[in-house]
């Protein structure tokens, strides 16, 4: 229903733009408001199916729900909307631990645990016996048929769980949520970046080019879904002996291989199999293997202490070499990422015929905000790659977890201005 709404919206924009749109400028850029759209066949760039709505953030006043499953933690979030002439957002969150064995158990016992915290949440509040709009931001690989109807294609980054069925506004993918959180406040933000457990972006491709959908005017939002990239073959060139072991270990083989070269949950283990090798040929802490190195899992380590807390005693060329491995693997996953980003923003550059273009990145995910060096890295190669371009990076606060209840508030409010 909301989505034949905001069908018709498309259609007479001009008429339900308030006031406080048309500050917005015609042609600027519309940063936000397009929705995690579709699926990829995989390894490809996805489509989705209808346009949403156009690129104003305006929201709905008033209190909204969001669930952002699929980054490091679990969260639960209340985000309210106010507007006294300048709309505000403010929010609070809790976050929810989901064990191991829920991750991998049946769909059911996830979201009865999921509802459980929302529960809890919404006592703490006092909010319990309010039916406040939700939105959820769900960062896996989706076919997304309406802005409430998502069917999970298949689980990534640990989850496994075999069935579900869920019911709410809005479904977000997380790397949207974070463009257009960014888009808020800078205009220019036409793609969402996420590197954190997995990754993925979002960017904003020209109607035209999308055939799935209906009608050549604007833009719309593509979720690329780039942790499936190499699914297909395509990085056979590249790929590496341990990136087949971590493959060939992992819950989903065969499946986000690109995302297996690059995120923070592979990361660690890349080391650990690398420090594996170079122990059994001896070129390593002397030849001498302990069981806790050869878990899996148990990477994420620097130098002496973390190499002695797993039962080694390196000497100060085992730490030099494992430090060093350490920046090969993080410094691989930057150098990929960033020219994969740099690859979407000529794109979006051929796209509008520039010969410079200005663009922002909305950024979010552990491995970018955490890690010492990968920002920096990130940034310089799609800078060398891109020198016809100027290309901001901005993080974004909560994007995955607000960019949900935002899609719900604004969709509220679209809602609202259709009703006869
Ligand atoms: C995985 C998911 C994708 C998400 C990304 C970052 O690649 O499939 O939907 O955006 O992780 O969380």
């Amino acid at each position: 229903k909301l989505l034949e709404k905001k069908r018709n919206y498309w259609g007479k924009k001009e008429k339900v733009l308030g006031k406080r749109e048309k500050v917005l400028e015609k042609d600027s850029p519309r940063p936000a408001l397009q929705l995690q759209l579709g699926h990829r066949a995989l390894g490809c760039c996805c489509k989705g199916p209808a346009p949403l709505t156009p690129g104003s953030l305006l929201a709905e006043d008033g209190d909204f729900l969001a669930l952002d499953l699929g980054g490091t933690n679990f969260r639960v979030l209340r985000v309210r909307v106010s507007d006294n002439g300048l709309q505000k957002v403010e929010m609070e969150s809790q976050i929810y631990e989901i064990h191991e064995d829920l991750m991998r158990g049946s769909g059911a016992q996830l979201f009865d645990h999921i509802a459980e915290c929302l529960a809890n949440f919404m006592e703490k509040l006092k909010i319990k016996d309010k039916k406040l709009p939700l939105g959820f931001t769900f960062s896996f690989p989706c076919h997304q048929t309406k802005l409430d109807e998502s069917i999970l294609v298949t689980w990534t980054k640990g989850f496994k769980s075999p069935d579900f069925d869920i019911d709410i506004v809005a479904v977000v993918n997380d790397t949207v949520g974070t463009m257009m959180t960014c888009g808020y406040d800078d205009h220019n933000c036409e793609v969402g970046l996420i590197v954190g457990t997995g990754t993925n972006a979002c960017y904003m491709e020209e109607m035209r080019h999308i055939d799935l959908v209906e009608g050549d005017e604007g833009r719309m939002c593509i979720n690329m879904e780039w942790g499936a990239f190499g699914d297909d073959g395509a990085l056979n060139d590249i790929r590496t002996e341990f990136d087949h072991e971590i493959d060939m270990g992992s819950l989903n083989p065969g499946k986000q291989l690109f995302e297996k070269m690059i995120s923070g949950m592979y990361m660690g283990e890349l080391v650990r199999l690398i420090l594996v090798k170079m122990a059994k040929e001896g070129l390593l802490f002397r030849g001498k293997l302990t069981s806790d190195l050869r878990t899996t899992g148990s990477g994420w380590f620097f130098a002496h202490e973390i190499l002695t807390k797993l039962g080694l005693e390196p000497s100060h060329e085992d730490c030099l070499a494992t430090h060093r491995i350490c920046q090969i693997v993080s410094t691989r996953s930057a150098n990929l990422c960033g020219a994969t980003l740099a690859a979407v923003l000529r794109r979006i550059k051929e796209n509008k015929g520039v010969d410079r273009l200005r663009s922002t990145v909305g950024v979010d995910g552990s491995v970018y905000k955490k890690h010492p060096h990968f920002a920096r890295r990130l940034h310089k190669t799609v800078r060398k790659l891109l020198p016809d371009c100027e290309i901001r990076f901005v993080r974004s606060e909560d994007g995955s977890g607000k960019g949900a209840a935002m899609v719900t508030a604004v969709a509220y409010r679209l809602a609202a201005h259709q009703e006869p």
